[in-house]
């Protein structure tokens, strides 16, 4: 039988690591409970120590999710690793996933320590974190440019402290996959108690390597891979574990090893995280890009009429692509609504079934046919959006070649109304200048885009900002209506009610 491969999930820790992509505990929640059907095997929930929200998140997620083990990451302290216990500790078989660096730029511009001491942090680290669980991984952190023998040593030594899994990251996305799987194979040969531990891969993408790199450490022997969803991470992301999943079930006559994915919720969950971040997938993503599975040239079309594989070496719906795109219309009911909601990887509470039902009738009153996207985007207005401070209660903008760019806008800004009008460049900088002065923000806006999310001339314009308050932090709003203007209105309020909410969230 072919070997497993122990599937571990970081979209909710490393992936919301990813500039602007941060999410609130509900949201975790959500997409902790999809992953669960995924059937990944680790789940790692979050940073507990990096920030109240944080702990709140992963404790949240340990008390009620069941069907993954529940990690959650410590520095090498005693502080680090009490507080990861802390929130882990209702958890089902619950992962405490502790790190240190071993390379010798880290040892020396960051941690200021020598060999030794980073030896003795690691085993005592380790040691506490056993005495709470018997699930604790080690994380050589940049090994993949630490010193091969070092690290061996180190993973010796843990190994015998009671770690039971020992990751082998390599950070920094440096490594090539001949060189980092020849690395894989020299620890399994020169540690000489590996056979007690599971050796585990992370793998960061700067240079476009992180899946290929991950699959030459499983042809070398590594069991477990770290990856996320939509390759979402630091920087340019970490290993995309569709991809990753995909070529080990594609390419089963060559890989002979397994995992336990439920491929068909590969798609529903990649549409999920790109929901709830605001990060769109690139069209020309492999697996879940909107582009992956379209055939454009007359011959390959005619191709694939004929027979699906003659340009198709996976079959859309193993990914859980449905084939008939337009799903509902006008006169669909709550039962075909939900049908398609639950396809859809979403499980709604009744009064939430019931907004999203009296949204979409009013939605399908303007625009015809309904797609997977239009759907999404209400269930990101009604069941995803965070509690707002700021509501949008009416807006209306004046346009034209020869006319002043204005904007009229009422808000609720907690429990009061208040209105006021602006002129801008455009109708949508007048909009943006109204609120901002509303609402007195000194957030600056990074980036804004408008996207149509279907086709045709009824489609609903979707709208993305990121944006930064003054203390740094970035975050993405969303908006989509058949209006642009007002799409636009409510991805602004939605960003800033989200700085607000990550704020008391961070002061629980
Ligand atoms: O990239 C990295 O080294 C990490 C560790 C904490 C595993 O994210
Ligand atoms: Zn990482």
């Amino acid at each position: 039988m072919a070997d497993k491969i122990i599937i571990f999930d970081t979209t909710l820790r490393d992936g919301e690591q990813s500039p602007g992509a941060s999410m609130n505990m509900q949201e975790k929640f959500r997409l902790a409970q999809q992953l669960v059907k995924l059937k990944v095997d680790v789940i790692e929930a979050g940073f507990p120590v990096a920030s109240p929200g944080d702990f709140e998140c992963v404790k949240n997620i340990a008390d009620n999710i069941r069907g993954a083990q529940i990690a959650g990451l410590a520095r090498c302290n005693v502080k680090d690793i009490d507080r990861a216990w802390q929130a882990l500790k209702n958890g089902e078989n619950p992962r405490i996933h502790t790190f240190l660096a071993t390379s010798d730029i880290h040892l020396k511009h960051k941690l200021r320590m020598d060999r030794d001491q980073v030896l003795a942090l690691a085993v005592a680290s380790v040691k506490h974190a056993a005495k709470y669980t018997s699930n604790v991984e080690f994380s050589a952190e940049d090994a993949s440019r630490s010193d091969l023998d070092f690290v061996c040593k180190v993973f010796t030594a843990v190994i015998e402290a009671g770690a039971t899994t020992l990751n082998f990251p390599d950070t920094t996305g440096y490594a090539l996959p001949d060189e980092f799987g020849a690395q894989v194979k020299y620890l399994i040969d020169h540690i000489p108690n590996i056979h007690k531990a599971v050796l585990s891969v992370h793998c960061h993408n700067d240079l476009g390597l992180a899946v290929a790199n991950s699959l030459a450490a499983v042809n070398n022997g590594a069991r477990q891979v770290e990856s996320t969803i939509n390759g979402l991470g630091e920087r340019a992301g970490n290993t995309a574990m569709e991809e990753l999943v995909m070529v080990i079930r594609t390419r089963a006559d060559q890989m002979k090893v397994s995992t336990d994915i439920v491929t068909e919720h590969i798609y529903p969950t990649s549409r999920m995280v790109s929901t709830i971040t605001g990060m769109p997938v690139q069209p020309n993503k492999a697996i879940v890009g909107a582009n992956a599975f379209a055939h454009e040239s007359g011959i390959h079309q005619d191709g694939v009429l004929k027979e699906r594989t003659t340009y198709e070496i996976m079959n859309p719906a193993d990914i859980g692509i449905s084939t008939g795109n337009i799903v509902l219309g006008k006169h669909s009911g709550r039962h075909a609504l939900k049908d398609r909601v639950t396809a859809m990887g979403y499980t709604l509470k009744d009064d939430e079934l019931n907004r999203v039902f009296d949204r979409f009738k009013e939605v399908a009153d303007v625009k015809k046919d309904m797609f997977d996207e239009d759907l999404e985007a209400i269930l990101m207005d009604e069941v995803l959006r965070i509690p707002e401070t700021y509501t949008l209660l009416h807006l209306a903008a004046m346009s034209g070649s020869k006319s002043l760019p204005t904007a009229a806008v009422k808000l609720l800004v907690n429990g009061k109304e208040v209105q006021r009008s602006a002129i801008g460049i455009g109708p949508i900088d007048a909009t943006f200048r109204a609120i901002a002065e509303l609402v007195q923000t000194e957030s600056k806006l990074l980036y804004f885009s408008v996207s149509s999310i279907t086709g045709g001339t009824d489609a609903q314009g979707e709208v993305l900002v990121r944006i930064e308050d003054k203390g740094g932090k970035v975050v993405v709003g969303q908006g989509a209506d058949p209006d642009i203007i007002t799409a636009a209105a409510k991805a602004y309020l939605n960003g800033l009610n989200r700085l607000v909410y990550i704020k008391k969230e961070n002061n629980v």
